[in-house]
C-alpha cells in the first residue's frame, strides 16, 4: 500500500506548483500527476460543470489504486471537495485553499490582496476565509482572467503575462503587504508578479498543502521510503502538454 502513487490532481499545469512542494519535503514517495488541460480553465465555468470535471477525474485516479488525492487546484476544492469527501469517506483526499492565513498572521492589520479565479472567489470556502481572516486584515479579492490560458501556453513569464496583469495590479502596486496567490497557476507568473507589485511579499498554498498531505501520510502509516518517482499524465495528452509539464516541473526558483 505504502508503493502506491499519491495522485496530484489540477484543472491543467498549475498542480505542478504543488507537485514542487510535494517532491521538495517528500521526494522519496511516488506520484501520478494528471491534469486536465483538455478542459482547462474550470474557473470561469459554473461549479456543477467543475464538480462533474473533478469527480470524474477522482474517479478515475482512484480506479488506479492511489494511496491519496491531493487536488492542488483551489477551483476544484472549492467546487468539489464536498462531493469527494461524501464519495470517498475514509480516504486520504486533501484539498487547496488561498494562502490567507500564513498571509494575515505575518501582517496583521495589513492590506493583503487574494488573486483567484472567479469560481474560487465566489464560493463558500472562500467566503469562510474572508469571516475568519477578514478581521485580521484588510482583503481585496483580486480577479485576473486569461492568466490561467498564459500559463498553460508556457507564457506565464512572459512579455503577454505582462501586459495582461500590469492594468489588473498597477493600481495596487505600493499599497499591498501581501498577495496571496490562490490559484496554483500563478506561481508560474511570479517574477512578473514580483515586478509589478515590488515590496509585496508573495504567498502560495503549496507549501501548506504539501504539509498536510505529509501528515495525513504519517498518521496512516503510509509515507514510503522509495524509490521516489513522478509520472506526468495530461487528458490532452499531446507531446507539447507533456513537455510543457516536464519544463515546468523543473522551473527555476517560484
Ligand atoms: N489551478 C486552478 C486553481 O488553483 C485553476 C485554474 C483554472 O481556472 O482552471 O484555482
Amino acid at each position: 500500500m505504502k508503493e502506491r502513487y499519491i495522485a496530484v490532481f489540477d484543472s491543467g499545469l498549475g498542480g505542478i506548483s504543488v507537485l514542487r512542494r510535494l517532491l521538495e519535503i517528500m521526494p522519496q514517495e511516488r506520484y501520478l500527476y494528471y491534469g486536465d488541460s483538455a478542459n482547462a480553465p474550470y474557473g470561469g465555468r459554473p461549479t456543477s460543470e467543475v464538480r462533474d470535471l473533478t469527480l470524474a477525474a477522482a474517479g478515475m485516479l482512484m480506479e488506479r489504486g492511489i494511496k491519496a488525492l491531493v487536488v492542488a487546484c483551489n477551483t476544484a476544492t472549492s467546487a468539489a471537495i464536498g462531493a469527494l469527501r461524501e464519495a470517498y469517506p475514509g480516504r486520504i483526499v486533501v484539498g487547496m485553499e488561498p494562502a490567507l492565513k500564513p498571509a494575515a498572521d505575518r501582517f496583521p492589520g495589513g492590506r493583503v490582496g487574494v488573486m483567484a479565479t472567479e469560481l474560487t472567489l465566489r464560493e463558500e470556502k472562500f467566503a469562510g476565509l474572508m469571516d475568519r481572516f477578514g478581521g485580521e486584515c484588510q482583503v481585496e479579492p483580486i480577479c485576473a482572467p486569461g492568466l490561467v490560458e498564459l500559463v498553460e501556453a508556457g507564457l506565464g513569464e512572459s512579455e503577454a503575462a505582462e501586459a495582461l496583469l500590469r492594468p489588473i495590479l498597477e493600481p495596487y502596486a505600493g499599497k499591498l503587504d501581501a498577495l496571496v496567490l490562490g490559484c496554483t497557476h500563478f506561481p508560474f507568473a511570479s517574477r512578473v508578479i514580483g515586478r509589478l507589485l515590488p515590496g509585496t511579499a508573495l504567498f502560495d498554498g503549496g507549501v501548506g498543502t504539501a504539509a498536510q498531505t505529509q501528515r495525513r501520510l504519517a498518521r496512516e502509516g503510509l509515507l514510503y521510503d522509495g524509490p521516489g518517482e513522478v509520472l506526468l499524465e495530461n487528458s490532452s495528452m499531446t507531446r507539447e502538454s507533456l513537455e510543457l509539464s516536464a519544463r515546468l516541473l523543473r522551473a527555476g526558483e517560484i
